[in-house]
Formats: structure tokens, C-alpha cells, sequence
């Protein structure tokens, strides 16, 4: 038998379309944004080359703006919708007209430091790249302070609980007709109902009707949501590019004036009702009320403290596999429903840089054991059951594949200084 190192390769390879890499295939055939950055860090194990022209790919699509969309539609695909025809953002290659987590340049710092003299030509043209869109992130979404989403889609963990507060808001009315294409591709009872999907879909046509501006869809547009998932990741990555950029002998004041501004805003998606970092509706000022695992991303920036430690505990002790994503104990927990219980490898890879950063080795260990036993048993699911390790989602999937190679499929490591609890 093959071992999994050689199959996370081959889904990787298999996957790949030429430049970009799909999520998988048939429920996903696109070039998703945070997807492609998780496959660059894969590639770099083994074809440092290859990483680059990922991220490079995606840096191609950016708007003029400085956004870098969610998707780009290189090639049609009738198996997917909504589709470019329902998006109309009039971009060349079509994309989508929202973005997705900023994980880019967090990868970029890891890739290159896999291989620096190899790096070093691609992070140089990538860099003012990763700089125009993170200064996107700050101009037109942090406006309010914590990083602001326009549609869940956006916060990469779509469905999660945390926007249900911004979704009743969203009349999902204007959707119109439309054939969805999820459900015929993974058992429906763990995809979106119909409620959401229709109010998904208006976002987008929202979208549509006043041309993608993104001040009046930040201003006017019928969803507006503090996501700390998001928040947690934008700061880790103004961190990593100002790391790239010092390096690099550019002047990265401005950036770290961004990392500055946002760091000062996290009191302000501190739920203490909940004890936790939450989700928060910015039209209305009401948190979620949810404990998920965009608070647990807190550790990447180093925005830890000994309440959230925790309730990382208390919810992760209820499962067996790996961080939920949303709370065992709150009645919305569905361990198999998209985003509304299921542990996420990839989600558990970032959380486990950022316990090992902020000195949860142990905890990082544990993580990556879990993590790994639901690869062994069922091999590279989009995601899984926590309480009974059930594959669930698309198979052969890039993201889960790149973490076995970078992380989970590692052995454990001794404690370093940096990591030593
Ligand atoms: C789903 C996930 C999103 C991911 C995409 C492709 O929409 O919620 O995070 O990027 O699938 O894998």
C-alpha cells in the first residue's frame, strides 16, 4: 500500500489544474483563495516551484482594489453553482465579488523559509502583491476595527452559527429561481438548508445590483458581520508580511500600523457573557453568542488568555477528534452539519501553529495526534465527525492532503523553547 505521504502527494498532484489547484473534484472545481494558499504550503514539501506558481495564480486575479475574490472560475463548470453568470463581476478571468480568509501571506513566510534562496525572486514579486491587499483588508473592511465580512462566505466557515444573527436580517425573497448543485454532490443533510442558501444567493445578487462597490455593500448592504475568525488571521499575516517585508529591506511601518489598529480592536469582540472572543452583527452591535473555532484561531495572534484556554478545553474534552466548530454543548452543535460542529483539519493546522507559538505544546501534540487518527482511518476528508471521526464533505481533498505533509503527518516533535509551555 501507498503510504500517505505518497497519496497526499497524488490528491495534490491530482488536483491540480495547471497553476491552481482545486479544493476537489466535482463539488469544488474552481480555484478557491484560502484553499489555494493551504495547497502552496502542501507543494512546498515537495515541489517548492510549484508552491510559488500557486500564489502567483491566485495573486493574478487580484482587483484593482486590492481584493483577492474567493473564486476564480478559470475554466466552466456546469456541475457548480453560483456560478460566474450569477457573480457578473466583468473580472478576466471570472470571479467571484467577495473574498476569503487572508491566509496568503502567512503561507508565503512559511514556504519561503522552507527554501530561502529558491524564495527569494518569488516572495520579492509577490510581496507589493500581498500589500495592496492587505491593505484592502484594512481600508475597506476594518473600518469599524475587527476585521468586517459581507457575506459568510467570506469567513471561510460558511455556515457556521455565528452568522445567524446577520442572516435573519437577509431576505432571502429576492433569490429567485436557481437549481443548487452542493447537495447533488454530498448528502444534502449536511449542506445549508434552503432558508440559507436563498439568502446566500440575495447577498450576491445585492452585490450584483450595486456593481461590487465595496463602500456601499460595507455601508448599505444586507449583511454586515465582525468575524473573529478572520480578525485573528488578518493580524497573524500583517505579522508575517511585516516579517517578509523586513526582510526584504522594505519599510513596514505602515503595515504594522495596520497589525497596531487591529490589535487594539479586539476588546471589542470580547463576548463577556460568553467568556470567549465572538462574532458580533455591526449594523446592531449584538454579539453571536456562539463559542466557535474562529475564537480558538486567537492563539495564531497571540491573542490568548487563560479564559479562552478555558473554553477550549471544556469544548474539546466533549469531543474526541479535534476542535469542533462550534460548541458540543450548545443546542445548534451538529457534529456532521457544514461548519456547525465538524472538526476541520486545515482549521485544526492553524490553531495548532497557534498553540505552539503561544506555548501549548502539549496541546499542539494532542491536536496533531487527533488530527492525524481521523487521516488514518478514513484518509483526506474535507472534514469529519468529532464525537465518532465519520468522513464527511468531499474526498481526495487538497487543503487536508497539504496539512498531512506540513503538519499532521509529521512526528511528534520535543519541546522547543519557543513552543515550551
Ligand atoms: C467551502 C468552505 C470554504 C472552502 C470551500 C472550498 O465553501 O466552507 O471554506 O474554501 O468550501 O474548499
Amino acid at each position: 500500500m501507498t503510504s500517505l505521504d505518497d497519496q497526499a502527494k497524488a490528491i495534490l498532484r491530482g488536483n491540480d489544474k495547471g497553476g491552481y489547484t482545486l479544493p476537489t473534484h466535482g463539488l469544488y472545481p474552481y480555484q478557491w483563495n484560502w484553499d489555494s494558499a493551504f495547497a502552496a504550503w502542501g507543494f512546498s514539501t515537495f515541489d517548492n516551484a510549484r508552491a510559488w506558481d500557486e500564489l502567483d495564480t491566485l495573486m493574478a486575479s487580484q482587483w484593482d482594489d486590492g481584493m483577492v475574490p474567493h473564486i476564480i472560475f478559470h475554466q466552466p463548470d456546469p456541475g457548480y453553482f453560483p456560478g460566474p453568470d450569477v457573480w457578473q463581476t466583468g473580472q478576466s478571468p471570472a470571479t467571484s465579488g467577495i473574498t476569503q480568509p487572508p491566509v496568503a501571506a502567512s503561507m508565503a513566510r512559511r514556504i519561503w523559509d522552507s527554501d530561502r534562496d529558491a524564495g527569494q525572486t518569488r516572495i520579492a514579486a509577490l510581496y507589493p502583491k500581498l500589500l495592496k491587499w492587505h491593505r484592502w483588508w484594512h481600508e475597506a473592511r476594518c473600518t469599524h476595527g475587527p476585521a468586517a465580512i459581507t457575506h459568510p462566505w467570506e469567513s471561510g466557515r460558511d455556515n457556521c452559527p455565528d452568522w445567524d444573527i446577520g442572516m435573519v436580517n437577509v431576505d432571502g425573497s429576492g433569490a429567485g429561481e436557481y437549481t443548487r448543485r452542493d447537495t447533488g454532490h454530498v448528502n444534502p443533510e449536511m449542506r445549508p438548508t434552503k432558508e440559507d442558501y436563498d439568502r446566500y444567493i440575495a447577498i450576491v445578487k445585492y452585490g450584483v445590483s450595486v456593481g461590487w462597490n465595496p463602500e456601499k455593500i460595507v455601508a448599505e448592504g444586507p449583511f454586515l458581520m465582525a468575524d473573529p475568525g478572520i480578525t485573528f488571521i488578518l493580524l497573524r499575516a500583517h505579522d508575517d508580511l511585516a516579517a517578509i517585508g523586513r526582510e526584504l529591506g522594505e519599510d513596514v511601518s505602515e503595515i504594522e500600523g495596520w497589525a497596531n489598529a487591529l490589535r487594539a480592536s479586539l476588546p471589542l469582540i470580547w463576548n463577556d457573557a460568553l467568556g470567549a472572543y465572538d462574532a458580533r452583527d455591526l449594523r446592531t452591535g449584538a454579539f453571536a453568542n456562539v463559542l466557535g473555532s474562529g475564537a480558538f484561531l486567537a492563539y495564531l495572534a497571540g491573542a490568548g488568555n487563560p479564559q479562552l484556554d478555558k473554553q477550549l478545553m471544556r469544548a474539546w474534552d466533549k469531543v474526541t477528534y479535534g476542535i469542533p466548530s462550534a460548541d458540543p454543548e450548545a443546542p445548534i452543535f451538529n457534529p456532521r452539519k457544514y461548519w456547525r460542529g465538524p472538526t476541520w483539519p486545515v482549521v485544526n493546522a492553524l490553531i495548532a501553529i497557534g498553540l505552539e507559538d503561544s506555548g501549548h505544546h502539549d496541546l499542539m501534540e494532542r491536536l496533531r495526534a487527533e488530527t492525524a487518527a481521523l487521516i488514518r482511518k478514513h484518509g483526506f476528508y474535507e472534514y469529519f465527525d468529532p464525537i465518532d471521526a465519520t468522513p464527511c464533505g468531499g474526498a481526495d481533498f487538497t487543503w487536508t492532503a497539504a496539512i498531512w505533509l506540513t503538519w499532521a503527518g509529521q512526528d511528534p516533535q520535543p519541546v522547543t523553547e519557543k513552543g515550551a509551555a
